[in-house]
């Protein structure tokens, strides 16, 4: 059978920027995968040349058996794309920009008026859906824009950072949606992130992207399997970077960061390093206020292939 996406060396650069290079891929039918990069990694450019609406500049893609370049038309008519810019037309209703893609994929109007009310359960817009779109959140557009994409039952679908600027509770009722297209309607699902917990939930697979390159690829737990150490996490009452030298020279440490009143140690053997952790801070004249030991996260991964974090802000732990 042949992939639902697929990419041969695939690569785009803007006039000397290198936004994309020798990208391959290989999504069989039925797979959500995940792409998760930072801010400027690539992800936009890869989703965009999969969905025809940007020129790749080297190699090749197909998507739903059709080439890209060849046949963007035949490759539209199959997919679905919540993007993470899109124009939506600030002057319909919500319950009309819905009504209009109908229209457009030759969705029956019975078939539609259906699927609009199982939509309308969905992005939980209340009386809001039958008001102007140019009055909607961040969060609201966004929710809209997923319906959209998913109104004629694409069998792939594109979602560029599906879940940025919504609610934990919108967050949540994104995931369940995303997994149910996948598992009840079969849906090949790409949908990239840069929240860790999103990849690790909602992916069987992950392609983990850096400055326009895949780094690395496999299932959340393959990746983290990748990184052999565990990582004892500290919290100390007052600044925790006095406590890096004494942990750095602890037998068995690899690597120490701290970050506020947070110290992290990579260790080889976790549960043999705790008890040595928690006397260097106390030897250093610091007070522990508690430690645990963690296992690799996906940030972990990233960190060991590129030396950076994902984002900057999620530190929280993952497994
Ligand atoms: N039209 C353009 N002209 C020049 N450079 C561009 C253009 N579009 C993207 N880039 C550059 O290409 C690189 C990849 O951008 P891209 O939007 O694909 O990243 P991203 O992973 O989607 O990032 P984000 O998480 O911020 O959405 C970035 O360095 C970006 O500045
Ligand atoms: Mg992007």
């Amino acid at each position: 059978m042949t992939p639902a996406i697929f990419a041969e060396n695939l690569g785009r650069t803007y006039k000397d920027k290198v936004a994309l290079e020798g990208l391959n891929l290989e999504i069989p039918r039925g797979e959500v995968y995940g792409l998760l990069g930072p801010n400027g990694a690539g992800k936009s450019t890869t989703v965009r040349i999969l969905c025809t609406l940007l020129l790749p500049t080297s190699g090749r893609a197909m998507v739903a058996g059709y080439d890209i370049v060849d046949h963007p038309t035949e490759v539209r008519l199959r997919i679905g794309a919540a993007l993470q810019a899109t124009a939506i037309d600030g002057l319909q209703t919500g319950r009309e920009m819905l009504s209009l893609q109908a229209q457009l994929y030759n969705v029956k109007p019975a078939v539609a008026k259906k699927r609009i009310a199982e939509l309308e359960a969905l992005i939980d817009l209340g009386s809001d859906f039958d008001k102007r779109v140019s009055t909607y959140s961040g969060g609201m557009k966004r929710r809209l824009d997923i319906a959209t994409a998913i109104l004629h039952r694409p069998p792939v679908l594109f979602l560029d950072e599906p879940t940025t600027g919504l609610d934990p509770r919108s967050r949540q009722q994104m995931w369940d949606e995303v997994r149910r297209l996948n598992e009840q309607l079969g849906v090949t699902i790409l949908l990239t992130t840069q929240y860790l917990e999103e990849a690790d939930f909602l992916a069987h697979r992950l392609g983990i992207i850096n400055d326009g390159r895949l780094v690395a690829e496999g299932s959340p737990l393959e990746l983290k399997r990748t990184v052999r150490d565990d990582i004892v996490v500290a919290n100390i009452k007052g600044d925790a970077r006095e406590a890096e030298g004494p942990l750095a020279a602890i037998r068995g440490v690899k690597s120490v960061s701290a970050l506020g009143e947070r110290i992290e140690a990579r260790v080889t053997d976790g549960a043999q390093a705790i008890g040595h952790v928690a006397i260097a801070i106390q030897q250093a004249g610091l007070e522990l206020a508690d430690i645990t030991l963690r296992t690799p996260t996906l940030d972990d991964v990233f960190m060991e292939l590129t030396g950076g974090h994902i984002t900057e802000d999620e530190h929280e732990p993952v497994h």
